[in-house]
């Protein structure tokens, strides 16, 4: 008998198609990652992210109700504050009337069913554009943990749901458990950002907050490969995802995303936590130019990374896109 298999059988049309099909998507698959700015009725376009915009507070509230009226049920907050607050402490960062804390606090207000889940790095507050505190030219791992740890109890102390420290410091996970419990927010959540890359992928965030590692004349690093993982890489990736289960993150998140679907898959392989996966800045600017250019089916090839990026493991998608597709998938 020629051929033994006919796999086309199940591929004949649309209806069997569905009937097989493994993977599929939602809008409360997604988490919109939103760029906060001061002021008021404040909307500026990323020119290296078309389409996304930093933006006050309150325009931000409104948009949070469309996201939630599309299904989107989790957006991940990211501030940008003026120079003059910025030092090496890092100490605005737990300002409870902060940019971030209003910030939660708003949303929270308005929309109280959507899952707000604060970044929680140095960066934006650093003056040298670093993840943490910067000592003997080099970003000092303990003391930023208890600097992330201010950091964090301010934002639940905000109303946040769950804080996600994306600064890749030894030990932060179990000192923000124990920090939080000990605050009496035993209810809000870990997502770890577990093996975040030191990727050129994160350039367009870069332009959006204003927080490259800065050129200031001193001795700092010049980039963030002593704290983000190499990619050249998988072992670690899955130790570090291990490591932060175990010390009580609730989610362990990959970063970014298409170009580490294998890592996807064997962190999900490997912790039974939910994995989360951070499709980066740099993968929307790349489909929005593509497509811009007309060389690329902008959603087509949308659906296809986000389709991919659950089919390698993903439980819920960081993503540019988040809107977008909710429209799409909502049509059907
Ligand atoms: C900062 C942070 C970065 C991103 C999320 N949190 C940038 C960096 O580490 O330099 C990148 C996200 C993106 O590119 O979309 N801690």
């Amino acid at each position: 008998m020629f051929p033994l298999h006919r796999g086309r059988r199940l591929r004949q049309n649309e209806s069997i198609r569905s009937l097989v099909r493994e993977t599929s998507l939602s809008p409360a698959d997604f988490m919109f990652p939103m760029f906060i700015v001061e002021g008021e009725n404040q909307e500026i376009e990323i020119s290296s992210m078309p389409g996304i915009f930093r933006r006050s507070i309150d325009l931000t509230v409104k948009e949070v109700k469309e996201l939630f009226d599309l299904g989107i049920r989790a957006v991940n907050i990211y501030v940008k504050v003026s120079d003059d607050l910025k030092d090496n402490t890092g100490k605005e960062a737990w300002n409870p009337n902060g940019l971030m804390q209003n910030a939660i606090r708003a949303i929270k207000n308005a929309v109280p069913e959507m899952i707000v889940m604060p970044d929680v790095a140095l960066d934006p507050y650093s003056m040298y554009g670093h993840d943490g505190i910067i000592k003997n030219g080099d970003v000092e791992n303990d003391t930023t943990v208890e600097a992330l740890v201010k950091m964090a109890i301010s934002h639940a102390e905000a109303g946040a749901d769950f804080v996600a420290p994306s600064d890749m410091m030894d030990g932060r996970i179990l000192r923000l458990r124990e920090g939080l419990d000990a605050a009496g927010f035993i209810n809000v959540g870990i997502m770890s950002y577990s093996a975040k890359y030191a990727s050129a992928f994160y350039g367009p965030f870069r332009d959006a907050l204003d927080s490259a590692p800065k050129e200031t004349g001193e001795v700092v690093p010049k980039d963030k490969k002593t704290y983000q993982m190499d990619y050249a890489n998988r072992i670690e990736a899955i130790k570090e995802a291990v490591w932060d289960a175990e010390e009580g993150a609730d989610m362990v998140m990959v970063k970014p995303g298409t170009a580490y679907l294998d890592i996807v898959r064997e962190v999900k392989d490997n912790v039974n936590v939910p994995v989360a996966v951070y499709h980066v800045s740099g993968e929307y600017a790349m489909i929005k130019a593509a497509a811009e250019k007309g060389w690329l089916d902008h959603d087509k090839i949308m659906m296809e990374q986000l389709m991919c990026i659950k089919r390698a493991g993903a439980s819920l998608i960081s993503t540019y896109f988040a809107k977008e597709a909710a429209v799409l998938l909502n049509k059907k």
